[in-house]
């Protein structure tokens, strides 16, 4: 604080807390400074309980609450939800504050979360900077918020706007909520805490106390709970504790319960849902996402990129220039024809109308983002460009003699990067004078929304081309995973490896919808044979015939390739393992089933039906033991990518963690015994030896 009448009176060095008094010492000011997001610990609240109790008993006029740094408190210490809970719990803490004799007011700046915005919410006041977030995320991490955030939310803004706080997770804009009891005021410019301070001095002690507790009154507004419910459960893509959550408020409602008696269950709730295996996962997902971009993000040695040229206006091609512009860099796109590139750029404006007409873009943005595109036939044009994507037709020959113009035409130091998701990027780099700045960048389709982004390092990549292109995943905003080349690197060849296993048990008599049924309801976003139709079965097909030197391969594949002789592409032909309808809706179809049945039949497979629970193990079973060959294989160098991969490239249940992580939880002795029992059934080609112990 540089208000230079105000004299500190407290500084703790652990926990960054600064008690400082001001206006004749009437006016305390605690500050919390614990980067990098003053996160609540057990620590930090033991020593705000400490400050609140004894600064009852002064004689002040208010109390302002504020913190440095890039945000107010963004919520309960994460780290610290995998040991016991210690004392003071945070309701202990928000308790006092609600207690306090005088008013407490709460300068609120950032990302204002779970814990975080159940401490403000105890505070008399809010004052926030302009768009600072307000949220309550902890669903998206397994739990409910676990200090009544809820309750007062419900209280301060109703039932309904509660729920779409604290049951989907997703944060809000301050701004919204101004002339609320939410938000007081609005800080545009000038220092928050100095406006806080005044705010706080034009106070008057008759109407300053405020009492959310005793005032605890919810009832007259009309829920559709039925049509909640379905939405709430639609949004938390099987994580339960949003339901969960749902019920509670649901109950509180209707039962007019008391504050403090509906604050009791929900404090049970959240210790309870703390240790589920849902919670545990989710908080692997959080800390191991956070792990990967702060690798792909700390080191300095990487080069700049302003200008980037993409080769290649198909449906990646738009996808991945849309990634760039959204990025706000220049971007030089170029195709054989003129006519090619207009469709393009057609496609590409298409996208960005339909955010328009939803009301999340303007005509000006649109206008602003394409600004940024120049569309051009020549590869003179490149010229300028510190990275080149090429993104053309998935074959080899194509790719060489696009790479060998890109290295005549591209400035010497211009890195040049490949979209192929499973071509040989060493041969590509070979006819270029420049293999140490040839790497893969493998997006995932639609480029634009996908998070997944696969780096793939050749042979002579350099290093600090690896570590730009992660870099440049970061502020694309996806996961970037580095990867070694093999066919199909990392993601692919581990989703052929599940699809493989798939179309096994479809021969050993498992049916389509079974397997479907079964996969979804583990918790994938879409059951395997689906996702084929959906991405059309002749894109495999096609990809495992260049790869026809592994002859179990192709039996293994032999339900999609029926299907593809048979005409059954998937969705685009109306066909595939379902039958669409003219509507779009997906039905059963026995034909499908008779060309797989058939298929087995011709392969005399022995049938073997499994029950569901089976289904999945098998299906994730062939996925660890290929991960763990990859990592054998030294083609990812930490186990936990191959999680990130899955859930940002797959649709995983982000709520199991990921497969190695499913894996690791199943133990080496179990994963050990059932990989045995499968290299004996079938073959050690198939389930080969894998250093188990790497599953940890
Ligand atoms: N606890 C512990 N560490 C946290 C944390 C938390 N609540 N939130 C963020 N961090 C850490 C991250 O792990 C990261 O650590 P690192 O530097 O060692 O990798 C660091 O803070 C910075 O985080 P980000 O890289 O994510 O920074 P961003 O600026 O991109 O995002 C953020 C900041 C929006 C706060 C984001 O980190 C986030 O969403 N955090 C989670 C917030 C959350 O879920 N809060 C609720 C917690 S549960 C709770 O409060 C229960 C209560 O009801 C009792």
């Amino acid at each position: 604080m540089n208000n230079p009448l105000c004299h500190v009176r407290y500084l703790c060095i652990e926990t960054g807390i600064q008690l400082n008094v001001t206006d004749n010492n009437t006016l305390a000011v605690i500050e919390i400074n614990s980067p990098p997001v003053n996160a609540i610990s057990q620590q930090l609240r033991a020593e705000l309980l400490i400050l609140f109790q004894s600064l009852a008993s002064q004689d002040l006029h208010s109390v302002l609450l504020t913190c440095t740094g890039r945000t107010f408190v963004a919520g309960a210490d994460i780290k610290e939800m995998d040991t016991e809970p210690l004392e003071p719990h945070l309701p202990e803490l928000i308790a006092t504050i609600v207690r306090f004799p005088k008013p407490v007011i709460a300068a609120l700046h950032g990302t204002v979360l779970g814990g975080g915005l159940e401490l403000a919410l105890a505070c008399d006041y809010r004052l926030a900077v302009s768009k600072t977030k307000l949220g309550l995320p902890e669903v998206n991490l397994g739990i409910i918020p676990g200090a009544g955030g809820t309750l007062r939310l419900m209280n301060l803004i109703g039932v309904k706007a509660a729920i779409e706080f604290a049951c989907t997770g997703k944060p809000q804009n301050a701004d919204e909520w101004l002339n609320t009891a939410l938000i007081h005021k609005l800080v545009h410019k000038g220092d928050l805490t100095e406006q806080a301070l005044s705010f706080c001095r034009q106070l008057t002690l008759t109407e300053s106390k405020q009492n959310t507790e005793a005032d605890f009154s919810i009832q007259g507004q009309y829920i559709d709970w039925d049509s909640t419910e379905k939405r709430v459960k639609r949004l938390a893509k099987g994580v339960e504790a949003p339901a969960l959550l749902l019920n509670e408020i649901k109950a509180i409602y209707s039962l007019g319960l008391s504050f403090e008696h509906a604050l009791k269950r929900q404090r049970r709730l959240f210790l309870q849902l703390r240790d589920s295996d849902q919670a545990k996962a989710l908080r692997y997902a959080f800390f191991t996402e956070k792990k990967n971009q702060k690798l792909a993000t700390s080191t300095s040695s990487t080069r700049t990129i302003n200008t980037v040229g993409v080769v290649g206006a198909g449906n990646m091609g738009v996808g991945i220039a849309r990634c760039f512009i959204d990025a706000g860099m220049d971007l030089i796109w170029i195709e054989q024809t003129e006519e090619a590139l207009l469709r393009g750029m057609d496609n590409l404006r298409k996208g960005y109308q339909s955010k328009i007409t939803k009301g999340h873009m303007t005509e000006q943005d649109l206008d602003d983002k394409m600004q940024l595109v120049k569309g051009s036939t020549v590869y003179d044009r490149l010229a300028p460009c510190d990275l080149v994507v090429e993104a053309a037709f998935e074959d080899l020959e194509v790719k060489k003699i696009i790479f060998k113009a890109l290295d005549q035409h591209c400035k010497d130091s211009a890195i040049l990067a490949t979209n192929t998701s499973y071509l040989d990027i060493n041969s590509i780099a070979k006819v270029t004078s420049r293999p140490d700045q040839v790497v893969g960048l493998h997006f995932f389709s639609p480029a634009h929304v996908m998070k997944l982004i696969e780096i793939v390092r050749a042979e002579n990549t350099a290093d600090d081309v690896i570590k730009t292109m992660l870099a440049l995943g970061v502020k694309l905003r996806k996961y970037p995973v580095e990867v070694g080349v093999c066919f199909g690197f990392a993601a692919n060849r581990m989703y052929t490896r599940y699809g493989r296993e798939i179309q096994q048990m479809l021969l050993e008599g498992n049916s389509i919808v079974a397997i479907d049924e079964a996969m979804t309801s583990f918790g994938m976003a879409m059951g395997p044979l689906t996702v084929q139709d959906l991405s059309g079965i002749d894109i495999g097909y096609q990809a495992r015939a260049k790869q026809a030197d592994k002859p179990y391969d192709l039996g293994y594949f032999r339900p999609s390739a029926s299907m593809v002789e048979n005409g059954r592409l998937g969705r685009k032909t109306q066909a595939g393992f379902y039958q669409y309808l003219a509507s779009g809706e997906k039905v059963e179809s026995q034909e499908a089933q008779l060309l797989v049945d058939n298929e087995a039949k011709k392969l005399s497979i022995i049938p073997h039906r499994l029950t569901a629970e089976a289904i999945q193990q098998r299906a994730m079973l062939a996925l660890v033991s290929e991960g763990l060959l990859i990592i054998d294989e030294g083609i990812v160098n930490d186990i936990s990518l191959l999680d990130i991969i899955w859930l940002h490239g797959y649709g995983f249940p982000r709520f199991k963690g990921g497969p190695m992580y499913w894996g690791a939880k199943l133990g080496c002795a179990d994963i050990d015994e059932k990989l045995q029992l499968l290299r004996h059934q079938y073959s050690a080609d198939i389930w080969p030896e894998v250093t188990l112990s790497n599953l940890k």
